[in-house]
């Protein structure tokens, strides 16, 4: 049975955990991909309002398996509280594998992360601080700990003290800031190790069986693909691969088990941290989207920054994914905008382009190409069915789907479970 991949389109955000945890009901897998507890994915249930870090956005659904794999990078204390909150919230987290072969976050990653930050001065990344890029710096310098590492206890324990000495000097020294706690941080990893370690295992093989026998896996990916180390606007990027090759990767899937890959879009845009951003809106109409939207990260809290829907970067990313179809979230926020604006093209130094430009000073100073839309100034929030939306919010949808270049599949009406509505009736969603 082949895989579906669920991606961010843009640039975070978008909507993953949602449409994840809305195909993991049809689904008996869900691998997590890449990233690590920079990622807030937020599923809203009738049991309250979640928020996925680190656990896969299936752990809602009873008989669902969720695996973490290899290409995360672990906090091995946030998964473990994570699971602990999960717990207290009656959900039932056994089904649960940990790939053996990802990577830890440590806590010096996370200062190390701060202390790059500052040395960035006037132009930072805008990171999460959660250490992301200082972990996987050390898993491709073939220098990282691997959760197989971490749960064999003694040597593990040798490991992290030879490891913490040395980060703390690179701390105190070079970066001008405080050393970690070694012992009560050793003690902690420890303890969460030990609590993690019954789901640890050769999660490829438990993947891979799943396929042989047929069960439908969903791979779920974090952050989005115009964040991505290769092709997003680098060095305003995170640190892993956020696409469709990635995903494979990471999930411990072949490309050619891949049935469908399914990009995932905002209606607009948002962006957190620092980067280029062609449609950034910075006057009312930005404030009112980012209200409507509640766009304050998951994660950090941080106001997203808001612009309209960036078709070019859409297109770009729609061809590197070989997204089959676009789930397009948040349509409901647009509700009260009379005239909505998508960036058909760019513009720099006068001059049409049809591309991405690959510095990001260039990249800055593109100006968009919007085409105005009218709006729907209807609320749709209540909508189940495509053929109820009005036209307007119809025409607005195919739109994004000619100018990305993928049939729109599924829209967003609100963040509950139920506000999720097809747009072709006769199959059902997970089955196209
Ligand atoms: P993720 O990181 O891609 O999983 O997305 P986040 O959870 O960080 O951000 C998406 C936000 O939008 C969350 O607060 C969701 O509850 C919310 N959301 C998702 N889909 C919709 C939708 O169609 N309409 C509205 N209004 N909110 C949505
Ligand atoms: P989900 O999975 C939005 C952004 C950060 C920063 C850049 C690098 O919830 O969509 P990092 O901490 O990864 O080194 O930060 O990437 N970023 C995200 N933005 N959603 C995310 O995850 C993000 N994960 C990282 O804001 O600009
Ligand atoms: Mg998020």
């Amino acid at each position: 049975m082949p895989a579906t991949i669920v991606l961010g389109g843009q640039w975070g955000d978008e909507g993953k955990g949602k449409i994840t945890d809305a195909l993991a009901g049809e689904s008996g897998m869900v691998v997590r991909a890449n990233g690590g507890s920079n990622a807030g994915h937020t599923i809203s249930t009738d049991q309250g309002v979640f928020k996925m870090h680190l656990v896969p956005s299936g752990i809602l659904s009873p008989g669902t398996t969720c695996v973490v794999g290899a290409g995360v990078v672990i906090d091995p204390v946030q998964l473990a509280s994570e699971l602990a909150d999960l717990r207290a919230r009656g959900i039932d987290t056994s089904a649960l594998v940990i790939s053996d072969r990802a990577h830890v976050v440590l806590p010096f990653h996370s200062e190390i992360d701060r202390g790059e930050e500052r040395l960035r001065g006037e132009s930072p990344i805008g990171t999460t601080l959660r250490g992301i890029g200082p972990a996987y710096a050390d898993k491709v310098s073939r220098r990282g700990m691997r959760m197989a590492d971490l749960c064999d206890e003694r040597q593990a324990r040798q490991r992290l003290e030879r490891d913490f000495d040395a980060r703390n000097r690179l701390l105190e020294g070079y970066y001008e800031s405080a050393s970690v706690d070694t012992a009560a941080s050793i003690d902690q990893l420890l303890g969460a190790a030990e609590l993690l370690a019954p789901f640890v295992g050769h999660a490829e093989d438990v993947v891979q069986d799943a396929l042989d026998r047929g069960t439908r896996v969903i791979v779920e990916c974090a952050q989005g693909a115009m964040l991505d180390i290769d092709y997003g606007s680098y060095p305003f990027v995170t640190s892993s691969s956020p696409t469709a090759a990635g995903a494979c990767q990471g999930a411990g899937i072949a490309p050619s088990q891949i049935e469908r890959v399914i990009g995932v879009f905002k209606a607009y845009s948002s962006r957190v941290g620092s980067g280029p951003f062609p449609t950034e809106l910075f006057d009312d109409t930005g404030n009112e989207i980012r209200e409507r939207g509640h766009e304050y990260g998951t994660t950090t809290g941080r106001a997203r920054r808001i612009g309209w829907f960036d078709a070019v970067a859409a297109r770009r990313v729609t061809r590197l994914n070989g997204v089959t179809d676009i789930a397009l979230t948040l349509l409901d926020v647009l509700d009260t905008f009379p005239t909505i604006q998508i960036a058909t093209g760019y513009e720099l130094d006068g001059a049409n382009i049809r591309t991405v430009p690959t510095i990001s000073a260039d990249y800055d100073r593109v100006t968009p190409v919007l085409a105005p839309i009218d709006g729907w100034l209807e609320d749709i929030t209540a909508v189940r069915s495509y053929e109820d939306m009005p036209v307007r919010a119809r025409e607005y949808v195919s739109r994004i789907g000619g100018l990305a270049g993928a049939p729109v599949s599924m829209v967003g009406v609100g963040p509950d479970r139920e506000q999720l509505v097809p747009v072709e009736t006769r199959t059902p969603v997970a089955a196209r």
